[in-house]
C-alpha cells in the first residue's frame, strides 16, 4: 500500500496562472489512492473553474467562507482538521502574506489560520514579486513555524520574465507530499549543523567576520528535522529566525562553535555547513582601540582559530557516523574540495563556487540559491543550480540513502568504504 493510500489532502489553490497544475495534481493524489478536498480562493477562480476541481476530486469544491450550505454540511474548521495535509498549490504572494501575518478574510486563510494540521506551500509567482523582501520576509516567517515548502523553480514564467518564481511540477509537488506524510526515514538518528558565520572579537565593538547568511546550513537543519532527525544547530550571528523544532545554540566566536559541537556530541550525522572565521586577533582589547589622529594604524596579531571540523572528523572516540564538511572556493574547485574532503578527515564534502558572477553578483554567500558538487570518497556528483532549500532537500536524501544502504545499528561509517 502506498503512502498516499486513504491519506486526506486538503487542497488550497490560489490565485496565478500555475493553477491549472493543480488540476494534474489532483488526478495524481487520487491515483496514489489519496482523497483531495479543495479549496479555491478568489484569485485562483480566474485561472480554472470550480467544475474542473470538483470534476477531478469527486468532491464538491469550497469558495465561499460565508456559505449557508457549505457550513451546515462541513465547515471550515472541520475541512480543516479533517486533513492529513494541507498543500497549498499555489500559493501566491498574497495568500503566503496573509498566512504570515495570520489574516483570516476568505475561506483559504481562515482555513489555514484555523488548522493543526501540518502544511505544505508550492509558492509560484512573478521572479519580482518572490524576490521582494516583503516575501522573502513572510517565507522565513512561515519557515519558521514549520511551514513546508517546495519550490518554486527557476525559468520563464508566463509573464514573459525569466527568474525564480515557477511553480513546481505536480510531480515534484507529490514527492513532496509523500515525504511529508511518509515515514521519518532519519528518526532516532541525533543531527549537529554548524551554520553562519563567526564573529571574532578585535575589541569590544569591533570584529573579523565574513558574509556568510547561514541560509544554506538552516535549511540544511530544517530538513533533517523534517526528516524525523533529533537536530543542534550551531549558528553564528545571522539574520535568520531560528527553525522550528530544531535546537538552536546561539555562538559568536570558532571557539565558542567547538565548545557547542562538543557539547551537542554523541551524533549520529554533522554537517558543517559555517563558514567559521580562520584567524582571531591573539589578544582582543579589552577596550575600544582608539585613533592615533593618523600617527599610527593599529596593528592586529592574528593566531588561527580552531578547525571545527578537522577536529570533530578526527575524534577517536565519539566520531559521528557520517561527517560532512563544505568547501567555499572561489578558484579549482574540484583540486581544492578534494583536497579538503582528505585533510580534514570528512566523509563527504559539499563544494561550492563563491565570489562575484560574471555580472558581479555574489554566487554562494548571502544567495538565495547554490550551485554545488558533492564530493564523496570515491565520487562526485555535480547538482544543478537550485534554491538553498532544495539542495537541503537533496543532501538529507541524500543522507537517508547512505544510512539506509547500512545497517544504522552497527557503529560503522557511513562514508566509508566498508
Ligand atoms: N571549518 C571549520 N573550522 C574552521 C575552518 C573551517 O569547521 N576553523 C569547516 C567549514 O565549516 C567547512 C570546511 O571546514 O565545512 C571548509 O571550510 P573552508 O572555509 O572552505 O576551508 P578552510 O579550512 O577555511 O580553508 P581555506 O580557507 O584555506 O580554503
Amino acid at each position: 500500500m502506498g503512502i498516499l493510500q486513504d491519506k486526506q489532502i486538503l487542497l488550497i489553490v490560489s490565485g496565478g496562472i500555475a493553477a491549472y497544475k493543480a488540476l494534474e495534481l489532483i488526478r495524481l493524489l487520487r491515483s496514489a489512492g489519496a482523497e483531495v478536498r479543495c479549496v479555491l480562493t478568489e484569485g485562483g477562480a480566474h485561472f480554472v473553474t470550480p467544475l474542473s476541481l470538483s470534476a477531478l476530486s469527486e468532491h464538491k469544491v469550497y469558495t465561499d467562507l460565508w456559505s449557508l450550505t457549505d457550513e451546515a454540511e462541513m465547515g471550515h474548521i472541520r475541512l480543516s482538521r479533517e486533513a492529513d495535509l494541507i498543500v497549498v498549490a499555489p500559493a501566491s504572494a498574497d495568500l503566503i502574506a496573509k498566512m504570515a501575518n495570520g489574516f483570516a478574510n476568505d475561506l483559504a486563510s481562515t482555513v489555514l489560520l484555523a488548522s493543526d494540521k501540518p502544511i505544505l506551500i508550492a509558492p509560484a509567482m512573478n521572479p519580482q514579486m518572490w524576490n521582494n523582501p516583503a516575501t522573502q520576509a513572510n517565507i522565513g516567517v512561515l519557515r519558521a513555524r514549520g511551514v513546508r515548502q517546495i519550490g518554486p523553480n527557476a525559468g520563464d514564467m508566463a509573464c514573459g520574465e525569466t527568474g525564480w518564481g515557477r511553480m513546481s511540477e505536480p510531480a515534484e509537488i507529490l514527492e513532496a507530499i509523500e515525504a511529508a506524510l511518509g515515514p521519518k526515514k532519519l528518526a532516532g538518528l541525533k543531527a549537529l549543523v554548524t551554520s553562519g558565520p563567526t564573529f571574532e572579537a578585535i575589541d569590544p565593538v569591533r570584529f573579523i567576520g565574513n558574509r556568510s547568511s547561514g541560509k544554506q546550513g538552516h535549511a540544511i537543519a530544517a530538513a533533517l528535522q523534517e526528516a524525523g532527525a533529533l537536530v543542534t544547530l550551531i549558528t553564528g550571528p545571522v539574520a535568520l529566525p531560528d527553525p522550528a523544532g530544531v535546537k538552536t545554540v546561539h555562538i559568536e566566536s570558532a571557539a565558542e562553535m567547538l565548545a557547542a559541537c562538543e557539547k551537542a556530541l554523541p551524533a549520529d550525522i554533522a554537517v558543517f555547513a559555517a563558514a567559521v572565521s580562520d584567524w582571531r586577533a591573539a589578544k582582543p582589547q579589552t577596550k575600544k582601540i582608539k585613533k592615533s589622529g593618523g600617527k599610527t594604524a593599529p596593528e592586529i596579531n592574528l593566531t588561527e582559530n580552531p578547525d571545527i571540523l578537522r577536529t570533530i572528523a578526527g575524534l577517536k572516540k565519539g566520531r559521528p557516523r557520517l561527517v560532512i564538511g563544505f568547501a567555499a572556493e572561489t578558484d579549482d574547485l574540484e583540486k581544492n574540495a578534494k583536497a579538503k574532503l582528505k585533510s580534514k578527515g570528512c566523509d563527504w564534502i559539499v563544494a561550492n563556487a563563491v565570489g562575484p558572477d560574471a555580472k558581479g553578483r555574489e554566487k554562494a554567500f548571502g544567495a538565495d540559491e547554490n550551485h554545488v558538487t558533492l564530493f564523496t570518497r570515491s565520487a562526485s556528483e555535480e547538482w544543478p543550480r537550485a534554491s538553498k532549500q532544495a539542495i537541503a532537500a537533496k543532501l538529507v536524501e541524500r543522507i537517508t540513502q547512505e544510512f539506509g544502504r547500512h545497517d544504522t545499528s552497527q557503529k560503522r561509517r557511513p562514508g566509508k568504504r566498508q
